[in-house]
């Protein structure tokens, strides 16, 4: 049997039929923030894909400062019977289904809100399209963390298996955490103790709220990729923080929409080994320092690679988002034994400023063809997907449609 068909048990108790992982993949498939027909028929079909963990894109807490306009959103529990319509198609065949639980803080676009919040007033400045964030008061920044702990609580009562934090990429936990985007006097400032307070009040929230043996994920960048951002020191305090509290799986990654490293760019001629160096390297520092159990997510592309990482004993899972999303059949072969390679798809696009929407417009696109029961296009133009995404964010954002 090869090691990513061994089953895992987490610190909840929770067991996990394999060790691959779809990672969250924002769906924009939300209708007036619920959960959709399209949404649920995704769902379902990677619930069958072979993953023994699927964990959703990024559901927001609030409404005003969405990731992206169809965004889904869990306020409170109006939209419950939805919700268990998706959770119950998502974990069919075993799967575990989490959510990821975000706020966008300054990374909430103009198509979601003109008046973003932030834990300091440090704009995102990328194609205008990004206002300017107010400072939160220390009494809003509770707030939002009440908004975390209570959508965590209907998550659970909506049937997901779990949930996952959403600490890395540029959104809000993120600014909190990085001290280029948090330049706060109050609790939630200052040294790395004081930024990464609001992410652990939240994880203390949740698990006061969801009970010892409900799997509490957070994802986490192992660096900005920026001078002066949340750096692997940083990073290495938190950890150690979140394995006090007994999390069940930390999922490394990195990058901000200043430098989104989570796409790992230029990737395409080094191995893969040199290309996932900087996760990997890192998470050795994690394992040399705690017991956390541990998920890199970003360029694995060979199953020969990623069982040599699991038999190393170097990773526990391992999280995928695009090979889900070039080929349809993923990851049924690497666990019927079959070593083919996933590909990348090399599209190329001239206008630099442009390229993260494109690159985002056509994995979207794609995501939205398996919603729909349909075959992917992997030769859909990038340009197209500018428009098509630009097209979407504003029809959604702007006139609710
Ligand atoms: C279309 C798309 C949407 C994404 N949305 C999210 C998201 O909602 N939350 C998140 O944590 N990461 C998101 N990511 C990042 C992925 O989870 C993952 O970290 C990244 O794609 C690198 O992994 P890969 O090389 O296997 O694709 C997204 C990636 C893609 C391609």
């Amino acid at each position: 049997m090869s090691q990513m068909n061994q089953p895992i048990t987490l610190p909840s108790g929770a067991v996990i039929k394999n060790r691959i992982c779809k990672a969250a993949m924002t769906e924009r498939l939300a209708i007036k923030n619920n959960a959709s027909k399209q949404l649920i028929n995704l769902y379902r079909f990677w619930a069958n894909s072979g993953a023994g963990l699927i964990i959703s894109g990024n559901i927001m807490v609030d409404k005003r400062y969405k990731e992206a306009a169809a965004n889904l959103v869990i306020e409170n529990d109006q939209h419950l019977d939805k919700l268990k319509e998706l959770t119950k198609a998502a974990t069919a065949n075993g799967t575990h289904f989490w959510a990821q639980i975000s706020h966008g803080g300054r990374q909430s676009s103009i198509f979601s809100t003109f008046k973003p919040v932030a834990p300091s007033a440090v704009q995102l400045k990328k194609l205008g399209l990004f206002a300017k964030p107010r400072a939160l008061k220390t009494e809003e920044a509770e707030e939002i963390i009440q908004k975390y702990i209570n959508a965590a609580a209907i998550c659970k009562n909506a049937g997901f298996t779990g949930i996952q934090i959403h600490a890395a990429h540029g959104y809000l936990i993120s600014q909190f955490l990085s001290p280029i985007t948090n330049k706060r006097s109050d609790k939630y400032g200052g040294d790395i103790q004081g930024r990464a307070t609001f992410l652990l009040e939240v994880i203390d929230g949740c698990k006061k709220a969801l009970g010892e043996d409900y799997p509490i994920s957070v994802k986490l960048n192992s660096a900005d990729f920026q001078k002066g951002g949340f750096d692997e020191k940083d990073a290495l305090y938190v950890i150690k923080e979140l394995e006090k509290r007994k999390i069940d799986l930390l999922e490394i990654s990195g990058g901000t929409y200043d430098n989104i490293a989570f796409f790992n760019k230029n990737n395409q001629r080094e191995s893969t080994r040199a290309r996932e160096a900087y996760f990997l390297d890192f998470a050795k520092s994690i394992r040399e320092q705690s017991a956390i159990p541990l998920m890199v997510t970003g360029g694995f592309r060979t199953a020969e690679f990623c069982n040599e990482v699991l038999e190393n004993k170097e990773l526990d899972m391992i999280g995928f988002g695009r090979p889900f999303l070039v080929d349809r059949t993923f990851p049924q072969p690497w666990l019927d034994g079959h070593n083919n390679q996933i590909k990348d798809v090399d599209y190329s696009f001239n206008i630099k400023q442009l390229k993260d929407m494109a690159e985002a417009g056509f994995f979207d696109y794609q995501i939205h063809r398996i919603a729909a029961n349909k075959e992917l296009n992997l030769s859909y133009s990038p340009f197209m997907a500018v428009l098509r995404m630009t097209k979407n964010e504003m029809l959604k954002g702007w006139f609710k449609l």
